[in-house]
């Protein structure tokens, strides 16, 4: 929706004036490679999406926070010093209501205020439209903030915004995220991918130079549902390994410092077959993620595709993420001439993949997969041709 309609809507639900209105945004995000590493210390390379969550927003004189979004018939009011309460129960409302509460704790000034959402991100489409919605919350309330403790101008902190959108998805939300959504959707850059060392969180603005080629993303409309999906059991997949590995490698902090070369000399160690496949796959994602960077500054859009593909079938037969309807999707793609690479992005079982496409045939692309997919699958699938976009701001 175009921001006067955002407005509009907002004067509609809890009237007052067009001039007291206030607008904040932050965009989704594509993973180009580094998939389900974030969580173990590894290197990502998302890009933000030009598909965002916008806030109109109007400060109250009292501790209300009331929220409605443009597309649900969902009035949500909740009380400033009470909002733990409605862990769990709201149908809607949650990422917010958490952001506010680690907002608080972290010694933020909340304040109260009345909230209209609009999301252009898909929900469950595997492109973070969670983490747009708490970048964009957590900027704004830490502008408040801000203008609660007289210093309107203060700098943001787009990293601890990301940090603390994080914590809300573990404590509110219950799903033990890694970092790269929230820091993608804080610190993202037109035409520019992240390079992103989920340790250290030291980062690289990479200008995502594609030459002849443009990205598709495919959404397989599969939605995924990250809490009820096995992403915390990887986790804990994740963890065994290490625990197994460090036996015969002290000096080991996260499985990203383990190479490919000492995972094969060490895997013996880790006796279950199942992890012993999980890490293979963390130890070999973070090797492809250094190689795509180096490839793509190198302007070898061909290897990069080839990588992409590779981490495809790592999610889809080593860490298991993947499901019928994105395999389909990739591998259909991969048989395109036009086509350098296809993979799922984001945590699977559902949601969207990410293609390296020929620009003279992305619409042959989407010509050919639409049918395809419906005739396979049975439903259709949506397509995007990505622009990248920024991260959270205040638009003035
Ligand atoms: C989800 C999580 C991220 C990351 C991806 C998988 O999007 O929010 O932290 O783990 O899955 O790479």
């Amino acid at each position: 929706m175009q921001i006067a309609e955002i407005k509009k809507m907002f004067l509609e639900t809890f009237g007052g004036e067009d001039k007291d209105l206030r607008v904040f945004t932050s965009p989704g995000r594509v993973n180009l490679i580094g998939e389900h590493v974030d969580y173990c210390g590894g290197p990502v390379f998302p890009a933000a999406l030009t598909m965002k969550t916008t806030i109109v927003a109007r400060k109250r004189n009292d501790n209300k926070i009331r929220l409605k979004a443009t597309d649900l018939d969902i009035l949500v009011e909740a009380e400033i010093g009470d909002l733990e309460k409605w862990k769990g129960q709201l149908k809607w409302g949650d990422y917010q209501l958490g952001v506010a509460v680690e907002m608080e704790k972290a010694g933020y000034t909340l304040t109260g205020c009345d909230l209209m959402y609009d999301d252009t991100v898909p929900h469950g489409g595997g492109l973070s439209s969670s983490a747009a919605i708490e970048v964009s919350t957590a900027l704004m309330f830490a502008k408040f903030s801000n203008e609660a403790n007289d210093k309107p101008d203060a700098p943001i902190n787009m990293v601890e915004m990301a940090l603390l959108s994080q914590k809300a998805e573990h404590n509110y939300i219950g799903v033990k995220c890694g970092i790269m959504d929230q820091f993608a959707s804080a610190m993202g850059k037109a035409d520019h991918a992240i390079f992103l060392d989920c340790a250290t969180l030291g980062y690289e603005l990479v200008p995502l130079n594609l030459g002849d080629c443009c990205l598709i993303i495919s959404n397989t409309n599969k939605k995924h549902s990250l809490g009820a999906s096995k992403y915390n059991e990887r986790r804990m997949e994740c963890e065994a390994g290490l625990k197994a590995l460090q036996t015969v490698m002290p000096e080991i902090k996260q499985l990203a410092d383990v190479s490919p070369e000492e995972f094969e000399q060490h895997k013996a160690v880790i006796t279950d077959p199942i992890v012993q496949k999980r890490i293979k796959h963390v130890v070999l994602e973070c090797a492809r993620v250094h190689k795509s960077v180096q490839a793509l500054k190198a302007g070898d859009i061909a290897t990069f595709g080839q990588l992409m593909n590779d981490s495809h079938d790592s999610l889809q037969y080593d860490y298991e993420v993947s499901c019928d309807e994105l395999d389909i999707l990739a591998q259909e793609a991969r048989k395109l001439p036009y086509v350098i690479g296809s993979r799922m992005t984001g945590a699977g079982f559902g949601g969207s993949t990410v293609s390296i496409v020929k620009t003279a045939h992305a619409q042959d692309f989407i010509n050919t997969l639409d049918p395809l997919y419906e005739e396979k699958v049975g439903y259709k699938a949506s397509f995007y041709i990505s622009d990248i976009g920024d991260g959270g701001m205040e638009v003035k």
